[in-house]
Order: C-alpha cells, then structure tokens, then sequence
C-alpha cells in the first residue's frame, strides 16, 4: 500500500490532459511510442475525432524511485461539464491530482472547477504549466494565476510540454514524492469505490473501482450496497495497456471486476462494492444518482423505424446508463421517444452515435429543461414537465419552477461589459465578481438552466472572441412565470415546435422564431402562414410566398442527365424533411429555435 499511487489530472478542455497522459505511459514503459501514437486514453472513435474524453478510463504503471517499484494508477477523467460527476467519483478515487495549465492559454473555468472538486476531497495537487514549448506561451504570467489560485510556491510548478517531453520525469518524481499512500483497513470488511463502468459486448458491464477497506478477491460473492445486486466476481484485475486478471486487489488499489452483468443501468457510478460474505456496514458516501438535466423527443425521419430506433436506443442506454428514454407521439411526428441527457453536449453524442453507429436518420426537437408543476387543486404535489405539451392549463396551475444553476465565466477584462450583457439578457443575476489578474476576471451568476440550453455558449463565445471559459452546476427549483409558445403552419399547429419559454421573453423569441421559420422552411407550390402564439392569442405572423418555377423548367428537355442530378439533389435534400399536414418541414427548422441570433 506504501508503494501505490493514485492521481487524476484536471485540466480545462484542450489543455494538453490526454497528450500528457500519453507521455506518462510511454515514459514508464507502460506502452510503446507506436502504441501511445493515438491517443490512446482515448479509445472509442468518436472521442478521438473530437478530442475529448467521453469515458473516463483509468491505466496502471510501474515506475521505479530509489530502488523501489511504486505502482502508479492514473485516472483519466473527462473535462466537460455534462459529465461533472464522473469527474468527482475519479477524483474521489485519488489522493492526488495533477493541475495542468496551458501556458499560453491561462486558467480557465473547468480548471478552476475541477480544481474545486478535487481540494474539497483533499487532493494534493501538482500544479502543471504544460505547452512551454510554445511560442505563444507566457509562463510567466500563468505561474502568478496558478500561485494566486492555489497559494503554491513558485518551485512547486512544474514546466513541462507533453508535446517535446520536457518535465515528464520532474512529473513522475513529484507523482511519488508529494501524493501521499492511499490510507485504509486492509483487515477491515471490503469497501470498493466504483468510478466508472464501460459496455463489452463480449464480456458485459465491465465496473473499475479503487478499494478503499478490505480487498477483492477473484471468484468471491460481491454485493453493490446501493443498488442492493450480488453478483460473482467472475473475474478481477488491474488496467495496463490490457487488462491483467488477478486474484486479489489490495487495499488503496485501482482494479477491474466483470461479473457478468449485462446492463449499464446495474452499476451504479459511486456505488460501493462489498462481499456477501462479510459486508461493510455502510456503503462509502457520497452516491448521487445522476439525473437527466435535458431532454428532447427524438423521432425517426421515416416513420417505418419507429422500432428500429428502440432497439437502438435500448443498445446505446446499455452502455450509457445516463440515458433515458421513452415513448411518446407527436402530432407532428409521429411515434418517437422522448430523451433525457445530461446536458447538450451528451444530446449531440448520442444523435451522432445513432447516426454513426446504428444508422438511424433522426429528427430531434428542440431540447428543454425539467420543470415542476404545481396545480390549485393539490399545490403540494409535485408534477414533472419534460415536454412542452405536457404543459399544463395555465388557469388551473398555481405556479411552476425552473432549475437554476450557478455559471462561472472566466474572461478578459475586456469583455466583462459584454459577458454581463449577455447574462443578463439571459435573466442572470450577477452574484460575483473577482480579479484573478488584472487582466483576468471571474465572474458567477444565478442563472436558469434553461437559459444556457438557448445558444448561450456560442453566444458567449462570439462576443468574447473565444476569450471566455464557462462552467455550471445546479443550484435546484425556483419559481417562474413560464408561458407555452405554439407554432401553427397555415393554422395547423406543429406540436414539436411548441417551447416553454419565459413570459418577458415570449413575444420577442415567438417573433424571432416565425422569422426563422421562414428563413428555413423551403417555399413551397402555395403560400404558407407562419404562426406564434400563446393560448389563443397570436403574437408573431410570417407569410411564406408559394414557389413560382418549376426548379426543372429551366433545363428544356434536352439535358436529361443535368434533370436528374437536379431532382437527386432534391430527393437527397428531402431525407431529413418532415410533411407536418402539407407543409415539408426540414430538420433545422424543429431546432430554429436555438439558432435565433
Ligand atoms: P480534452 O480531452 O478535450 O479535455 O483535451 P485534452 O486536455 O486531453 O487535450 P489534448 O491532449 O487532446 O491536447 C489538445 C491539443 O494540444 C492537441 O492538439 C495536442 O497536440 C496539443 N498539445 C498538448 N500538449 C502540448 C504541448 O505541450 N505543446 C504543444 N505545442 N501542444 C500540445
């Protein structure tokens, strides 16, 4: 137990985490150059065609100081915000966390997030400045934000490049010399964090934990206290480059379990493992069962698929338990699934991946948050709203709440003015303001959630020039005076283009979304009215005029060939369409929406 080591790095998204993981690897022999060539933490395709980690995984090495072999376990955790509570179970699992820094880049939001997370579970943290090697860098100036932020001295910096290797081994050193041992009973009844679980199609739900109490032993009958399951340790081990079978896990280590379980949804992030033998009183704290923060209908484009894309679904949920999913119709539509997410970025990972991995041509509709609903005849009782059309009668409601989050936004001083317009446009309150620098400022709101799930990032992004990092985490239910706006094409209303928005919004998005409306649905043989309303009461008209050519006329009957291109061109156009009565809406126009400005 001495001679374990376990750490995690935080980082802001693209400062140098997997590049630096890489290196580690390859320094400690773990793997070999060819081996480490892409990105190897990163191992499903669509988490290396993004550059980020989807799945955080974790990776075994030795590494020998003085004489003594110490066994290292590093665990990758993702960066983005939608999965925040991984980040918190792999920190959890550490005792110490390497802070990596873009030199030229500066701290950033989710560095300062994760930086949080992990002194709240008393992580020793290393701070690192990587990306030295670049012209642009100014360590300089990154190392008086570091001291600043953290109070460390100026020596415990650590300047590296993960791209050239400078600093690698000083990282390694410091890996061993400052984190200290895990702590913990190795005679006490065995108590095993699990951090993460990923899908095998071959070998079922595969769980990682790092035993805190006890130890795990191959073959042994092991219960999950949360979730209440026991299962046989059929096989236990720890992750190299492959995974290596053992009979025991010690005390402090990090290790693999498959016991044959099938589904995603069996193992819980956070649970704690025990034997059935001689359970543990108490599992460790600090479970949460992670919940959907967003959810949209997710619909087949032809409507013969409806099946097809359970199945699809029902796989995808088997290896992302954080996805839920349920029937629902839309007038519109048709039959679909209503889906929740944990935030936007997992909704467009998901869309991909069925697109990607089961072929399925989807149409989602605009995304929206969960609200709780309150009605006069029974005001104690709670009543869920994921979809627009589930809105209740305003008449009979007595009131309604959204989720509200606390944003932290990093930026220049340069754009304060701007980003607190912005905010504020988005019904923020400013809560906080400091100086990091002089030329840095840190800003928190109180903010809706639902707010951010509207184009608010790559607003924020544009009017700070790329100059501003972002983070968000939920504060919970506050009242509000939400208003359901209804889009009607030619008098019909398009249930899926229903939002929920806020009252002092309403006639400014009901207008803006008409116009964009307009801008996205292709004209068409007769003209097309474009409607908002709330209730009864219109509040925004568009009048699409009716198509006056025929887009072939122009290609007298000679030019066969050019024809048909014409009318391919068309028919491949028409894949992602919808006809909502006569109307031949496009997939754009059900997220217009989130693209008003
Ligand atoms: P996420 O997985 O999205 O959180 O990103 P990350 O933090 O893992 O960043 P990643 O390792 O993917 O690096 C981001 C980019 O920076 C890549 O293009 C790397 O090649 C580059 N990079 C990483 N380290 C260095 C470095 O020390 N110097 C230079 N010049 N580039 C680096």
């Amino acid at each position: 137990m001495n001679n374990i080591r376990n750490f995690c790095i935080i980082a802001h998204i693209d400062h140098g985490k997997s590049t630096l993981a890489d290196r580690l690897l390859e320094h400690t022999q773990t793997v070999t150059e060819r081996e480490a060539k892409n990105q190897l933490l990163d191992d499903m395709d669509l988490e290396r065609e993004r550059g980020i980690t989807i799945k955080s995984h974790a990776i075994q090495m030795n590494y020998i100081h003085e004489g003594s072999t110490y066994t290292i376990n590093l665990i990758d955790t993702p960066g983005h915000v939608d999965f925040s509570y991984e980040v918190s179970r792999a920190i959890a699992a550490c005792e110490g966390a390497l802070l990596v820094v873009d030199a030229a880049q500066g701290i950033q939001a989710q560095t300062i997030s994760n930086l949080y997370l992990a002194l709240e579970h008393d992580l020793e943290i290393i701070p690192v400045l990587n990306k030295v090697d670049l012209p642009s860098a100014n360590p300089e100036e990154v190392k008086d934000q570091i001291i600043d932020l953290i109070g460390c001295e100026d020596e415990d910096i650590i300047m590296a490049s993960a791209k050239t290797g400078i600093g690698i081994s000083d990282i390694l050193e410091a890996v061993v010399k400052r984190i200290p041992a895990p702590e913990g009973d190795p005679d006490a009844p065995l108590q095993a964090l699990i951090f993460d679980s990923v899908f095998n199609p071959y070998r079922g739900i595969e769980a990682f934990f790092k035993v805190v109490n006890g130890s795990m032993k191959s073959g042994s009958a092991v219960k999950f206290m949360n979730t209440g399951s026991k299962y046989d340790a059929d096989e236990i081990g720890v992750l190299r480059l492959r995974q290596e079978p053992q009979k025991e896990i010690g005390t402090g280590n990090v290790g693999y379990i498959i016991s044959g379980i099938k589904e995603a949804k069996e193992v819980k992030v956070g649970d704690t493992i025990t034997t059935v033998e001689r359970p543990a009183d108490k599992p460790i704290a600090g479970f949460e069962n992670v919940k959907p923060m967003v959810f949209a209908g997710i619909y087949p484009v032809d409507t013969d698929e409806f099946e097809e894309l359970r199945a699809s679904l029902e796989k995808l949920q088997l290896n992302d338990a954080s996805l839920t999913f349920e029937p629902e119709s839309s007038a519109a539509l048709g039959f679909g699934f209503r889906c929740g997410f944990l935030g936007m970025l997992h909704m467009e990972i998901i869309q991909e991946r069925l697109e990607r991995e089961f072929n399925m041509t989807v149409i989602t509709t605009v995304p929206n948050v969960s609200y709780h609903s309150f009605m006069k005849k029974d005001p104690e009782r709670c009543v869920i709203v994921n979809n627009p059309t589930e809105f209740p009668d305003p008449t009979k409601m007595d009131h309604i709440e959204e989720p509200y989050i606390k944003a932290q936004i990093i930026t220049k001083a340069d754009y304060v003015g701007a980003v607190m317009n912005l905010a504020i446009e988005k019904r923020g309150i400013l809560t906080n303001q400091v100086y990091l620098t002089s030329e840095r400022v840190e800003l928190s709101f109180d903010m809706p959630l639902a707010e951010i799930v509207f184009d608010f990032y790559d607003r924020l992004k544009s009017i700070s020039r790329g100059y501003a990092s972002f983070d968000y985490h939920p504060t919970g239910y506050r009242e509000s005076d939400m208003v359901k706006v209804d889009v009607m094409l030619n008098g019909e209303p398009v249930d899926a283009l229903s939002a929920l928005i806020h009252r002092s919004n309403a006639f400014d998005i009901g207008k803006k979304i008409c116009e964009k409306l307009k801008e996205l649905i292709p004209r068409q043989q007769f003209m097309i009215a474009i409607q908002a309303a709330i209730g009864a009461k219109i509040i925004a008209r568009e009048t699409l005029s009716a198509l006056r050519k025929d887009v072939t006329a122009k290609c007298y009957g000679g030019d066969i060939s050019r024809k048909r291109k014409l009318l391919e061109k068309q028919k491949a156009g028409k894949k992602r369409m919808r006809q909502v009565g006569n109307v031949e809406i496009p997939q754009q126009a059900f997220l217009a929406v989130l693209k008003l400005n």
